[in-house]
């Protein structure tokens, strides 16, 4: 659990975290939900989305359970059945999810309560929060997590940065998030920083860099060989 979290707007007036301990934010300070649509909706989901019934989705780093939302309500517009599984080491209290402020920005009033389902679901057990959208958040360092072989088909990964966490950067970590993925699986990220794509490259993935959102030149998306 991390000190003195503190809760900040963005430019496009959604909410981010601070973490004063590691001197990083959860998200882009130009704008939270911008980044995440772009780097994990736009470059990810959509990206991949070719009408597949079923698609299997790993995240790595829950935090504010932003990508998971957005996740479900893209879900719900196509109807397509999503097993999301999300890696959280350090979840948020209680009191600190009550007061971020991503449902009230879209048109549907029910995301409150589908905010609050996905942060009040168990850990370590799959659990429906809409028809479609099963949730399983595993409660445990990705460095500790069994994976299962060849499950997912996309995979957020949004760790801290490189900076703060280098052990979470590496080709030994890629690697095993790589024979989790289904072959031609996508993982975007990020970061574009030249030691990310040489250990993604050594561990089995094409790289791709694509222009990143406001306040960052590129991002980086992966295709599992
Ligand atoms: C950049 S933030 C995540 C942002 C998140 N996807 C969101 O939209 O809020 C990184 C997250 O990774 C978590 N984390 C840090 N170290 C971890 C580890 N070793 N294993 C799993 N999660 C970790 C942090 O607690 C934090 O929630």
């Amino acid at each position: 659990m991390y000190k003195n979290i503190q809760i900040i707007k963005t430019e496009d007036g959604s909410h981010t975290l601070f973490v004063p301990e590691l001197g990083e934010h959860y998200h882009s300070i130009h704008g939270a939900v911008q980044e995440s649509m772009h780097i994990f909706i736009d470059a990810g989901f959509r990206y991949f989305n070719n009408n597949f019934d079923k698609i299997d989705i790993l995240e790595i780093g829950f935090g504010t359970g932003l990508n998971a939302l957005l996740t479900f309500i893209e879900s719900e517009k196509n109807n397509q059945e999503i097993n999301y599984t999300t890696v959280e080491a350090f979840p948020l209290e209680e009191e600190i999810y009550h007061k971020i402020n991503y449902p009230g920005l879209f048109q549907d009033k029910n995301l409150s309560s589908i905010f609050l389902k996905i942060h009040k679901a168990g850990w370590n057990k799959f659990q429906n929060i809409g028809e479609n959208f099963k949730l399983n958040k595993i409660h445990q360092k990705i460095e500790d997590v069994i994976l299962p072989k060849n499950e997912f088909d996309l995979v957020y990964y949004d760790a801290f940065s490189p900076d703060v966490q280098p052990s979470l950067w590496t080709e030994k970590m890629f690697a095993k998030i790589a024979r989790s993925m289904k072959q031609n699986g996508i993982l975007t990220t990020y970061s574009a920083k030249g030691i990310v794509k040489r250990a993604l490259k050594a561990s089995g993935f094409r790289t791709e860099n694509i222009p990143g959102p406001p306040g960052k030149r590129e991002i980086t998306r992966a295709i599992r060989k």
